[in-house]
């Protein structure tokens, strides 16, 4: 199998084919996401809501974020497979984000790297690029700022909000990002960044207007008690195990569980 590689998405842009991205946290997924030919795998700092049931994704850690890209990487034969920089890894110094982007690397295998906001990590974007590092920007509503942006609100409204994106989007290109995450803004400004920018944007939330599409995986599969309105729900992953689980519990209850077929004899 010939690897996805960052060249691989700007041909797609140029071609116009469409990038599909899901995110992975662990072996057995990311297995199945890469056999079925998803092109990126993103290694989220949504492992911290999605995965390790805390409220929010700043709460992350770095030696976290290495401890399940590792087993993404293990796992994955073909697909991209890109890790996010945690808060509090990166937004202090150039420097900073290039020490954490560097032991991400070296301990997980991870081949890029992704991280949040646009002018303001201009300069770390364009440190990690110039070493060799890939990087995916992510802009619109970035959940590490969530507080600051007082919950989880659409991004980029009004003609003012709409020209700061584009810009930060041009920003993060000069800087060297090889593609864009464009989270919760309108489709229309989605559009329009996706028009002005090379490389490709991925879309979540962002309308059907841009290079690529990202979800959660657990929102896709719908695995979770609730999605967001901007996934759509492609199973019903919760559906399924929670009628697994009842009726192994029931069975097992019954002694009906084991039968002989699942025993060994002398
Ligand atoms: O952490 C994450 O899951 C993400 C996306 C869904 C883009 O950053
Ligand atoms: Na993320």
């Amino acid at each position: 199998v010939h690897p996805v590689r960052t060249h691989h998405l700007r041909q797609a842009k140029e071609r116009g084919e469409r990038i599909t991205m899901l995110t992975a946290y662990d072996a057995m997924v990311a297995q199945i996401f890469d056999q079925v030919g998803t092109d990126v795998l993103l290694v989220g700092d949504s492992l911290s809501n999605v995965v390790l049931g805390r409220p929010d994704t700043l709460a992350v850690t770095l030696d976290e974020m290495i401890h399940h890209a590792r087993a993404v990487v293990a796992a994955t034969r073909r697909a991209l497979v890109v890790t996010d920089l945690p808060f509090g890894s990166y937004e202090a110094s150039p420097e900073q984000a290039m020490a954490s982007a560097v032991r991400l690397i070296k301990e997980s295998g991870t081949r890029a790297v992704k991280l949040e906001g646009g002018r303001r990590v201009a300069a770390q974007v364009e440190l990690l690029t110039s070493s060799g590092i890939p990087v995916m920007g992510h802009l619109g509503f970035t959940p590490q700022s969530e507080h600051a942006f007082g919950g989880k609100r659409v991004q980029g409204r009004g003609p003012e909000a709409a020209d700061a994106l584009c810009d930060d989007a041009m920003a993060l290109q000069e800087a060297g990002v090889f593609a864009v995450v464009i989270e919760m803004v309108p489709a229309s400004l989605a559009q329009r960044v996706t028009e002005i920018l090379d490389v490709p944007t991925i879309g979540i939330g962002a309308g059907p207007y841009c290079d690529g599409q990202v979800l959660v995986w657990q929102d896709m599969a719908g695995l979770g008690d609730w999605s967001p309105r901007f996934a759509k729900r492609y199973a019903d992953l919760r559906g399924a195990l929670d009628g697994a689980v009842r009726r192994y519990t029931d069975e097992v209850r019954r002694g009906t569980f084991p039968g002989p077929e699942h025993s060994f004899a002398e």
